[in-house]
């Protein structure tokens, strides 16, 4: 999962009130209005929703996938949903049925239409990222536990890297939409998925655009101006161990959504534990928004 609202209130410390950019600035809490909840996250509805794919959009190397779900619960920024094309999902001759694929929802509309970033990557996001209008999908979800506010009025700043880019989106709308939010992208070519932020700082692998050199090196001159800030960040494990540790080394609390393997998303099948200094913890239940206190290391 490369795995965000209305729903539970976050059991987190701090403010609770956000700006969402779809109600022309109305404030309001984006994790306590519609929607079951329990424990702090929005609960998914009962079983798989067959639902339309309504558009689809491609930005460098990434899709984005739109699906129209005006009846389902709005997911917490963070939260995920398991998606399965509904025709010719299978593999092999004799058409093997893929298990669903878990990805983060990178933003919810007025309408209650889902975006999600895709990065074609296998035959399972093959066919994903091949889906159009007039196309369906099965959905599972929101699942997971997302992000929560931030704590003790500190500044919020956004760290995505790749596709991690996705929870960032729904999360910089719930936020108010101008938060400082840092990328990283390997070329220009993946670094097209930077306009679905709000006015990103973007770093490149290769120096094709914007800063040449890690995301973390932006980060880090960041955290040496203001230590009175919390981060929130998703990407791949590398990126997310230098965020951990620059965090620690600041004092500064972070947010880390982590990607593991999920093959039913709901606690089921135990494919899905990473280890933290408490013991082993089931990334779709208990994740996959972890605080980086509770991780040794990201690997
Ligand atoms: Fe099955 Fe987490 S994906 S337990």
């Amino acid at each position: 999962m490369s795995a965000a609202r209305n729903g539970a209130r976050s059991g987190a410390a701090g403010s609770d009130s956000y700006v969402d950019p779809d109600n022309r600035g109305q404030r309001r809490n984006v994790w306590a209005a519609a929607g079951d909840s329990a424990g702090g996250r929005t609960l998914a509805s009962f079983g798989r929703r067959r639902l339309p794919v309504v558009g689809r959009r491609e930005y460098g190397a990434y899709v984005v996938i739109s699906v129209a779900d005006s009846e389902g619960p709005a997911p917490d920024p963070g939260q995920f949903a398991m998606l399965a094309a509904v025709e010719r999902w299978g593999g092999g001759t004799d058409e093997r049925p893929f298990l669903p694929r878990a990805f983060s929802v990178a933003r919810r509309h007025d309408d209650g239409t889902l975006d999600f970033l895709l990065e074609a990557v296998g035959p399972g996001t093959d066919r994903l990222a091949e889906l159009d209008g007039g196309d369906d999908v099965w959905l599972l979800g929101p699942l997971g536990r997302g992000f929560r506010p931030p704590r003790d009025g500190r500044r919020p700043i956004l760290v995505g890297g790749g596709v991690g880019l996705a929870p960032l989106a729904i999360l910089q709308d719930a936020l108010g939409g101008s938060t400082l939010t840092l990328l990283g992208f390997r070329d220009a070519v993946h670094a097209e998925a930077a306009t679905l932020l709000n006015d990103p700082r973007v770093a490149t692998d290769d120096g094709s655009r914007g800063h040449h050199g890690l995301v973390t090196e932006l980060l880090a001159r960041e955290l040496g101006c203001d230590p009175r800030t919390e981060v929130y960040a998703c990407g791949p494990p590398a990126m997310l161990e230098a965020v951990r540790t620059l965090c620690a080394e600041h004092g500064v609390p972070a947010q880390l959504a982590l990607e593991s393997g999920m093959a039913c998303g709901y606690g089921a099948c135990f494919g899905c534990v990473v280890a933290t200094k408490a013991g082993y913890v089931r990334l779709c239940v208990d994740g996959p928004v972890l605080e980086a206190v509770q991780l040794e290391s990201v690997e």
